[in-house]
């Protein structure tokens, strides 16, 4: 069966990137973009560089700086009518992946009207809307290349899962200079989400030999990189590998999708406000254990790829050597369980079978080399909480 692989049309990669933003938008024809961004980002100066390429080559723009951490249904349709009322052709989405998911949402609402909850996966997206660029400034979500935006809805909690060729960025600029000045902790958490999105894609049931390249190369990038990057924020080699890993685990899973991990993790991310990178990292450790057995070989060569289990190493071995180095790290990267994160276990315990249908909703469960049943799920949910 052929893969079908979704990729934005154009990329500028590397540092000092953000300054072909005037000439990606001159090539795709777009004049009038309505910027997307958040207030950190507009209080720290990256947007002021941004506009301020727009204002010397006489782009004339907007902002919209009101996007908030795991968006939601409300925010964006906030911005849909920003954008509606303005004589808008694009999106440039700067930040990290919650103001791209943003554009990404009101791109969809725009062209499709309704709500964004009739879009939600396994539903289509019958209309593309206004083309977005996107301009991360974590490594990171990939959001800039993949299909995917999450979004939670305002009225249920529910981080719902949106996909389609809507979805996807016409352009992305890739500038791990933008990283640079990255808190530890969101170095940490966008980092291990983005290893979380390369062995997924790679063992996911929907991979193909073109998703295993760009997965293999993004976790070995990524596990060599991530400690010295949480270490020394000005490592621009280590900076420099992660943001390429971000992005290449990106396109990996955009074009093989996540798998149970991502499906357990965003319930716990809509329900106890835990960020996303760091509500996969709880269960990385314990899910790829539950999933091993059913996919040995696969998860053997993560751990060669990540440079952990020498190469000629049986599987079984290499495995081991894989879940050693995934605790090591949440240890390293000072994940806490659940419970240390504060989350109450009486709730946590009450919300167990809405968290377990939406993550089987999702679908992402499905991907998974073994598919868990709902017993399973809470049962994970349970083993993962101390
Ligand atoms: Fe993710």
């Amino acid at each position: 069966m052929a893969a079908l692989i979704t990729a934005p049309r154009l990329m500028a990669i590397g540092g000092g990137a953000l300054a072909e933003l005037p000439q990606l938008l001159a090539q795709l024809g777009l004049t009038r973009p309505l910027i997307v961004s958040d207030p950190y980002i507009a209080g720290c100066g990256i947007l002021d560089r941004a506009t301020a390429l727009l204002d010397k080559a006489g782009v004339p723009w907007s902002v919209f700086a009101d996007t908030v951490p795991d968006p939601t249904t409300e925010v964006i349709e906030t911005g849909t009518l920003r954008l509606r009322s303005g004589d808008f052709d694009s999106l440039v989405a700067i930040g990290g992946g919650s103001s791209i998911d943003t554009a990404k949402g009101m791109s969809v609402l725009l062209a499709n009207g309704g709500h964004l909850r009739d879009y939600k996966v396994p539903n289509e997206i019958p209309l593309a809307g206004p083309p977005i660029v996107a301009i991360p400034t974590t490594a990171g979500t990939g959001s800039e290349v993949t299909r995917f935006t999450v979004v939670t809805d305002t009225e249920t909690d529910e981080k719902m899962l949106i996909a389609g060729l809507a979805c996807c960025p016409s352009a992305a600029i890739v500038d791990f200079e933008l990283t640079l000045t990255m808190p530890l902790r969101l170095t940490a958490d966008t980092g291990i989400d983005s290893l979380t999105h390369a062995i997924e894609a790679y063992v996911s049931r929907r991979a193909s030999p073109f998703t295993d390249g760009l997965a293999k190369n993004a976790m070995g990038l990524i596990a060599r990189n991530i400690r010295a990057a949480c270490a020394d924020p000005q490592n621009r080699a280590a900076r420099e590998a992660m943001m390429l890993g971000a992005t290449k685990a990106g396109m990996a899973f955009s074009n093989a999708s996540v798998a149970l991990v991502h499906g357990m993790s965003r319930p716990i991310g809509a329900f106890f406000h835990v960020p996303h990178g760091l509500s996969n990292a709880m269960l990385l450790p314990e899910i790829t254990a539950f999933s091993a057995p059913a996919a040995l070989e696969r998860y053997a060569d993560c751990a060669r790829a990540m440079g952990v289990a020498p190469e000629g190493e049986g599987s079984q071995a290499a495995v081991a050597r894989l879940l050693d180095e995934l605790r090591r790290l949440n240890a390293d990267l000072q994940v806490p369980s659940p419970s240390a994160y504060g989350i109450d276990r009486k709730r946590y315990n009450e919300l167990l079978p809405v968290m377990t249908s939406q993550a089987l909703a999702s679908g992402s469960p499905a991907n998974n080399p073994r598919v868990p049943t709902s017993e399973e799920i809470i049962d994970l949910y349970r083993r993962v909480y101390e």
